[in-house]
């Protein structure tokens, strides 16, 4: 779908549909509303007297124009209460609407921006969150169906119809801006959707390597033995009982030679497929543990954004991607490894495999002289008790660096919770023969497994977002549809852009 801005009259646009828009309570529109109502003789204002449009969030009522005007129909689009109203109601409203659009087969769309006039949005902010709303809401993986609605169905062409010609150049902004953020999110969404025989260790990799080449990053894929020249001792072990090859997959990006130390080290958990390991997971369900690269699928997809965008910092994104299976060669209850810093870690069940591949990840930044460090995984089934799959948990050593994170997530419409991380806890992972041990015991799951990480964090700064919750969803809801959703991979790219501007948080 081509996404562009025209200046002029929205009501003198020659397209299949123009949509205007209408805050909850309004009993006469006024602006671009207000303006096609006029052209219309009126029906707008009789429809809401009538009680058929009502403003309220999300609600659509498709007009027929009967030649009135140029474009063949109207969709006024309900913008919710004025009080609540955001850039995520932008973004949710735009994608519904696009999606009601492609059912009725529509292939050409003019908007005008909601929420720029009476509704105090900056027009290249309402421009972005359209883009996202637009191209994320119609989102579809389509690789294996022969027949699917969304591709026989394309919407061609969106414009973003503005009177003021004044203001075209920052709608351009917002749109290219959205576009990037949009793009990246899908290559992670389909990175993840892929099912796990055909998403290996390799073919990630073959991805990152991909996202290199076309983005002028720097790439490394480390084999099973260059890691053990490393001794990546607990990434190894969890990768043992599998045929598929591991792979430890380095990017960086480089965005202020001169400054090494301004870097950012972004790590994703890279389980291809999680069986839980001879701590065998049940049935039900396990085929969403395809999932469990979904940290990893996100820092692959923002390092392409942030290739783009070309902030002023350092960015180096890890994933130590590996499947965990119950072998013959697989590690047992009671095994014990030696992470990449000699730190020893008891095996207590091998299903939490994903905190002890991020310990070598860790270890590996920390090597590297990275001085921040944001990791993102599907870690425990304890953050969907604790927080559902509504906000992901947020965890780290560092509140302020939390805090830009926290900041990152609201400007990017993706809910994060801080969760608490007491001393106290820590001491659930004491072992009695090794340096940790891999689970926290009863209570507090998501914020024991942090803790575990954190001592492989040590004193850098790190941010650890807990994303089982979020990766996948099981139904369509905003820019959401169903399958994996590209959690965070917008925050992290305003993340690294936001402390390229403030470089030390
Ligand atoms: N990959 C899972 C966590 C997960 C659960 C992700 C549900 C997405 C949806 C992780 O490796 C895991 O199995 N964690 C265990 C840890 C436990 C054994 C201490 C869990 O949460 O049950
Ligand atoms: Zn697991
Ligand atoms: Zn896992």
């Amino acid at each position: 779908m081509d996404i562009k801005s025209a200046v002029g009259d929205i009501s003198e646009l020659d397209c299949d549909v123009v949509i205007v828009n209408l805050f909850e309570g309004v009993e006469s529109p006024s602006g671009a509303t207000g303006s096609v109502d006029v052209s219309l003789g009126g029906i707008i204002s009789e429809l809401i007297q009538e009680g058929e449009i009502n403003g309220k969030e999300g609600s659509i009522t498709l007009l027929h124009t009967f030649g009135k005007i140029p474009p063949k129909r109207v969709l006024v689009l309900g913008l919710g209460e004025k009080e609540r109203f955001d850039l995520d109601v932008v973004r949710k409203v735009t994608a519904d609407s696009c999606r009601y659009l492609r059912r009725k087969g529509i292939k050409s769309i003019g908007s005008i921006l909601h929420g720029a006039g009476i509704g105090g949005l900056r027009s290249v902010d309402s421009a972005q969150a359209m883009t996202e709303g637009a191209l994320l809401g119609l989102y579809s993986f389509n690789e294996y169906k022969k027949k699917n609605e969304a591709e026989e169905n394309l919407i061609d062409e969106f414009i973003f119809v503005e009177k003021d010609g004044r203001k075209i150049s920052r709608i351009d902004e917002g749109i290219a801006t959205g576009v990037i953020l949009s793009d990246a999110t899908i290559l992670a969404r389909e990175l993840v959707n892929q099912p796990s025989n055909v998403m290996t260790p390799t073919l990630l990799a073959k991805h990152a390597e991909a996202v290199a080449s076309e983005s002028g990053l720097d790439v490394s894929v480390l084999d099973r033995e260059q890691c053990e020249e490393l001794q990546m001792g607990a990434f190894l072990g969890i990768a043992q009982g599998s045929n598929e090859p591991p792979k430890f997959i380095v990017l960086r990006y480089t965005g202020d030679s001169e400054n090494p130390s301004n870097n950012l080290g972004l790590i994703g958990k890279g389980i291809t497929f999680d069986t839980g390991g001879i701590s065998l997971k049940s049935a039900a369900g396990m085929g969403e543990m395809k999932s469990d690269m979904a940290g990893g699928a996100s820092v692959i997809a923002a390092m392409k954004a942030i290739a783009k965008f070309k902030p002023k910092i350092n960015v180096m994104a890890i994933v130590a991607a590996t499947e965990n299976m119950p072998s013959g060669t697989a590690i047992k209850p009671a095994d014990i490894l030696r992470a990449m810093n000699g730190t020893t870690i008891e095996i207590d069940n091998t299903d939490a495999e994903g905190r002890v591949t991020l310990a070598d990840a860790l270890c590996y930044a920390r090597e590297q002289g990275i001085g921040r460090i944001v990791d993102i995984a599907t870690l425990t089934g304890a953050i969907i008790t604790a927080l559902g799959k509504v906000r992901l948990g947020v965890f780290g050593n560092d509140q302020p660096l939390i805090d830009l994170v926290l900041t990152a997530g609201d400007e990017s419409g993706e809910k994060m919770w801080q969760l608490p991380m007491d001393k106290e806890y820590k001491e659930q992972n004491q072992s009695n023969v090794a340096d940790i041990k891999n689970t926290g015991g009863a209570g507090a799951g998501s914020i024991t497994a942090a803790h575990f990480i954190g001592e492989f964090a040590k004193d850098i700064s790190w941010v650890h977002l807990d994303i089982a919750g979020m990766a996948m969803t099981d139904r369509e809801r905003g820019l959401h549809v169903k399958g994996a959703t590209g959690i965070p991979v917008r925050s992290l790219v305003k993340l690294a852009l936001n402390l390229a501007s403030h470089p030390s948080p």
